[in-house]
């Protein structure tokens, strides 16, 4: 595996808690602005801003209030999109993220790896976890993929997925199997070069309207290891 310059990747140790979750929690938070403009591009949202703002307009008789109108419909978007990812990120940190090495037990054929600034910086920069799939035996789950904004771009990420896989392989898994979003093409770039391929897109298990409003579709991946 190729060495990342000023970079270690290292298993997980119980006083890394703090950073693993702030790292997973702003790789999530991160991806709101991309989730709006997903949003707030689509035509049936096009379309509703500018019928509210066209309603507005025909009760007032003034461009002001139609322009308010659209700028607050747009604004509930964004608002929408962050509620969304928040919550997402307070139930990860109250599940797994709340106890790693319980949620990730070595003995179990689980593992969390993170990646480790050397001397003087010596932060952690990336984050990721592998567990047994339940649902398929025989396969394993790669998840909480995160590397901190400054650390972007400089093979963090691919050590870690590397790590993990290796892991995977040498305990006896026959395939890995993980979920992204269209929203994460940085990571569906990386999933495709390390040979994972797409066998399936759906909407994701969330409120109809939520998924009618923000257009996320999920992606799930697998690699035969
Ligand atoms: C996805 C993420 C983990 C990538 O981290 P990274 O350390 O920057 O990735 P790497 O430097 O290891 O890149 C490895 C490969 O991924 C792909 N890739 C990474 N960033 C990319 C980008 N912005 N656009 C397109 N492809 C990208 C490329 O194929 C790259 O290989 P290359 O450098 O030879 O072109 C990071 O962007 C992130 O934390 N995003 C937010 C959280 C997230 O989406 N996690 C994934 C959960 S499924």
């Amino acid at each position: 595996m190729p060495a990342i310059p000023g970079v270690t990747i290292r298993p997980y140790r119980p006083g890394d808690l703090r950073e693993a979750q702030s790292i997973v929690g702003a790789g999530l938070m991160g991806l709101v602005p991309s989730a709006f403009g997903r949003a707030a591009g689509s035509p049936s949202n096009v379309a509703l801003v500018a019928a509210l703002a066209g309603a507005a307009y025909a009760l007032s008789w003034s461009l002001a209030w139609a322009l308010a109108t659209g700028l607050t419909a747009l604004g509930l978007l964004y608002l929408l999109c962050r509620g969304l990812f928040s919550s997402y990120v307070r139930e990860v940190l109250r599940t797994d993220m709340a106890d790693i090495e319980g949620s990730y037990p070595w003995r179990e054929g689980c593992g969390f790896w993170v990646a480790q600034q050397e001397a003087p910086a010596a932060g952690l920069v990336g984050t990721v976890a592998l567990a047994g799939e339940p649902a398929a035996p025989g396969a394993c789950r790669l998840l909480r993929l995160s590397v901190r904004r400054s650390a972007r771009r400089q093979g963090v990420a691919e050590g870690l997925v590397r790590t993990a896989l290796a892991f995977a392989s040498a305990h006896g898994y026959r395939q890995c199997v993980l979920e992204t979003s269209v929203l994460q093409q940085a990571a569906l770039g990386l999933y495709r070069k390390l040979g994972f391929r797409t066998v399936a897109s759906e909407l994701p298990a969330q409120s109809a309207l939520l998924s009618y409003l923000t257009k996320i579709t999920l992606t799930h991946l697998e690699k035969r290891l």
